[in-house]
């Protein structure tokens, strides 16, 4: 008898005829392991994914991202079965950014506005006054009064960027990204020798001094749109390389090369929270209808009133 935690050899095959029974509709960050991609319903950046769940007709959402793109999901879709395949799939920035402490760092700044990234935990949603997404974020701030004071949390490097490109000053929370913050400038500077035509696209998770060098900064959606509409051939890609399977299918013809960490034998420029999702837990997520994101509906209903307030600024 099979227990449940065995897995089917044509696991693809078994994962649409789950989809079919449960009325699921499979969410999936551009991060993932390129077969979760493919068999996705939907592909996108963090912005496209909050807007795919709160829309979706499906009884059951399963999302393949991390801990806090399924939590939004939950918050935005209470009446829907929310299943990440990995709970541990968390984040960098939403785990140094703890809501006791950044209640503290609230207080300090009590006639400021609380703009948070969706990188973040409920609780800290929660504390805040507008989500934004990187897609969204510069749209959301320029809504607001130049006399209005802005905290802006949790990544110091989004934040800083958006005060270069808003000309806003906020106070920042000292948040980054694990995989964002590996990625090695001088290796980069090579590559741009050996590809002179190649164009460097980046996150705006990089750091200052490396989106300086950027010929093109955006979310994971933007830089596809961007790889795709540019007359450009070669691009540098500052971002996880996940991305890189869609820009390969988009653009077959153009050459995209990852950007190197920091250390040659790590495969840092890979999210570890992103890439505990595989499709084994992906088709167990779904047959065992577990691990399941629930959330306290006080939270939720404090959570949500940010995030509809992001929806609604970034349409
Ligand atoms: P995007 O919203 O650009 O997809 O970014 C999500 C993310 O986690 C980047 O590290
Ligand atoms: Fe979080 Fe960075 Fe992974 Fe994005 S890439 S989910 S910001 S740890």
């Amino acid at each position: 008898m099979n227990t449940n935690q065995e897995v089917p050899a044509n696991l693809e095959q078994e994962i649409y005829k789950l989809k079919k029974h449960l009325n699921a509709v499979i969410l999936a960050h551009y991060y993932q392991f390129p077969e979760i991609q493919d068999l996705a319903d939907f592909v996108g950046d963090s912005l496209e994914l909050s807007r795919k769940a709160a829309a979706t007709d499906a009884k059951v959402i399963v999302f393949a991202g991390v801990h806090f793109m399924a939590e939004t999901a939950k918050i935005l879709s209470p009446h829907k079965q929310v299943l990440l395949p990995d709970l541990e799939a968390g984040c960098s920035l939403a785990e140094g950014c703890p809501a006791d402490a950044f209640k503290l760092f609230k207080e300090q700044h009590p006639d400021h506005i609380v703009i948070t990234y969706i990188n973040s935990s409920a609780e800290v949603k929660a504390l805040s006054d507008i989500i934004c997404t990187s897609s969204s974020a510069e749209k959301i701030i320029r809504q607001l009064p130049e006399s209005q004071p802005i905290i802006f949390a949790p990544d110091r490097n989004l934040g800083k960027y958006l005060m270069k490109k808003t000309g806003r000053d906020m106070v920042l929370w000292q948040g980054s990204c694990i995989v964002h913050e590996t990625f090695n400038e001088r290796k980069i500077l090579e590559l741009k020798t050996q590809h002179p035509g190649a164009k460097l696209i980046a996150h705006p998770e990089c750091e200052e001094s490396l989106l300086a060098e950027a010929d093109f900064i955006g979310s994971t959606s933007g830089l596809l749109k961007h790889v795709c509409e540019s007359s450009d051939k070669e691009f540098i890609v500052a971002t996880e390389v996940g991305i890189i399977h869609q820009m390969q299918i988009h653009c077959p013809d153009k050459l995209f090369i990852p950007a190197p960490p920091n250390d040659a034998s790590c495969s840092c420029n890979e999210c570890p929270y992103m890439k505990l999702n595989t499709m084994e837990k992906l088709y167990l997520c779904m047959k065992n209808r577990s691990p399941e994101i629930l959330i306290n509906e006080n939270l939720r209903q404090r959570a949500l009133l940010p995030i509809q307030r992001m929806l609604e600024m970034s349409a």
